[in-house]
């Protein structure tokens, strides 16, 4: 049995939270493989709002087990907030699994987070601050704690010595507020109850059920223009949000990987710094930002808008080897009389589909390509044929210029609110 991707095509928040729960019921199983509390995808279920940050989308499915994989950075009080949110919720937990090999984020590593982009100025990454950079930083650099360790008679050494190092570091960045005696208590109470949870040789564990024919789906955080390789750098995230991240953050082969469903907005949206070609600073940003309701799930800023871009996306497509697309978040363009798509760049006079080595420091001027908008509300029927003419012109235009199928089309953030083509 191969395990199917979800992962977004863009700089993140392209709805994936809503994708997984509606695809979570075919599966046996979810997992998270990379990413942490950067992340938030929200789900909305009998009318009722929930974010997850850690947690695998499929938690609200019963009877599907959800995987926390060691790709994934872990900062205890954040999971244990999640899982007492959930809890009141009436949310079954038994069947969350955690993988030994998944790092610890410690409060160091926030206090390092922040102090490290107090220190840039201008420059700023626009981190969330959850200490996602330097926890992926003392992995690489083999100085990291793991889930695993929490049940060491050496833990505590452990930690402190750690702490020791970060406090080192600090020393070398600008002063911030934090109260590391308040959080490091905090850190350990919730260490405290995580000893408790389900915890698991993840690769093991995803093997096993992949040996065992169970359907396993796999939850991308953030997306691949935030990658670590292939995004925009330096203004993206530490790990690997692409399909090959699926496979060091689980611990399963290439040749297990499935369907790849790459996930855009029917536009873009950016949240934090770096370059956006598309970015609008008009009133249709104000009205995709407004009616797309564009605030961070995780900090609650404003996420800047733009139109759609396919040279960004084609690029994206062939990184993850994306089979079939999910277009979300098509009903926020529904008081629109025109839609704008950027179909080409033009560099420095050179007009070319594909993107800069640096889009930091490249002036790319995108060409745009205008569709008649349908300007009327989407009904509820879930039929792509009754949707207006000039919306499943719009998606036939996209699939024609990404070359993918688009099997889902959502248009509002409920979970039955998805059309499947
Ligand atoms: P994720 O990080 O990719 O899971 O996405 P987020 O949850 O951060 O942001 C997506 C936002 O759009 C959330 O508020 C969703 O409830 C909402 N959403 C998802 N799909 C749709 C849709 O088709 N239409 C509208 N209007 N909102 C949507
Ligand atoms: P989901 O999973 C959107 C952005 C931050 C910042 C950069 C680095 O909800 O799509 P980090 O905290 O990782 O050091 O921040 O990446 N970022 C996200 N933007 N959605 C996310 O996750 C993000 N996670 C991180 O805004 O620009
Ligand atoms: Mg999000």
């Amino acid at each position: 049995m191969a395990v199917d991707v979800i992962l977004g095509l863009q700089w993140g928040d392209e709805g994936k939270g809503k994708i997984v729960d509606y695809l979570a019921d075919k599966y046996d199983m979810v997992c998270r493989f990379q990413g942490g509390p950067n992340a938030g995808h929200t789900l909305v279920i009998d009318g009722k709002k929930h974010v997850l940050h850690t947690i695998p989308s499929g938690i609200f499915r019963p009877n599907i087990v959800n995987v926390i994989g060691n790709g994934v950075v872990i900062d205890p009080i954040t999971l244990v907030r999640e899982l007492d949110g959930l809890k009141n919720a009436g949310v079954d937990l038994s069947n969350l699994f955690i993988a030994k090999k998944a790092h610890l984020i410690l409060p160091t590593h926030r206090y390092i987070d922040a102090a490290s982009e107090a220190s840039k100025g201008k420059e700023k990454i626009g981190s969330t601050l959850k200490g996602i950079g330097p926890t992926y930083m003392d992995k690489t650099g083999r100085n990291g704690l793991r889930f695993g360790d929490i049940h060491s008679d050496e833990f505590k050494n452990r930690y402190h010595q750690l702490k020791e190092k970060h406090l080192g570091l600090v020393k070398l960045y600008p002063e911030v507020d934090f109260d590391l005696e308040v959080e490091e208590k905090k850190w350990f109470e919730s260490i405290d109850r995580l000893r408790k949870l389900n915890c698991v040789n993840g690769e093991y564990f995803v093997n096993e059920a992949i040996n065992n024919n169970k359907r396993i789906l796999a939850e991308g955080a953030q997306g691949s223009m935030l990658d670590i390789d292939f995004g925009t750098y330096p203004y993206v995230t530490s790990s690997n949000t692409v399909t090959s991240g699926v496979c060091n953050g689980l611990g399963i082969a290439p040749s297990k990987i499935g369907e790849v469903i790459g996930i855009t907005k029917a536009y873009c949206t950016r949240v934090g710094g770096g370059p956006f070609p598309t970015e609008l600073f008009n009133e249709d940003g104000e009205i995709l930002r407004r009616i797309g309701q564009e605030f961070g799930a995780t900090t609650g800023r404003p996420r800047r808008c733009g139109w759609i871009d396919i040279p960004q996306l084609l690029y994206t497509i062939m990184i993850n080897g994306v089979t079939q697309i999910a277009l979300t978040k098509l009903d926020v363009l529904n008081e629109f009389e025109s839609i704008k798509v950027a179909t080409k760049y033009n560099i420095d006079g050179t007009v070319s589909e594909q993107l800069p080595y640096d889009l930091c420091d490249t002036n790319v001027d995108p060409h745009y390509d205008s569709y008649a908008g349908w300007n009327q509300e989407i009904d509820d029927s879930n039929q792509m044929d009754s949707l207006p003419t000039a919306a499943k012109d719009y998606i036939s235009e996209l699939e024609s210029l990404l070359k993918v199928k688009i099997s889902m089309v959502s248009t509002g953030p409920e979970r039955e609110k998805l059309i499947i083509n």
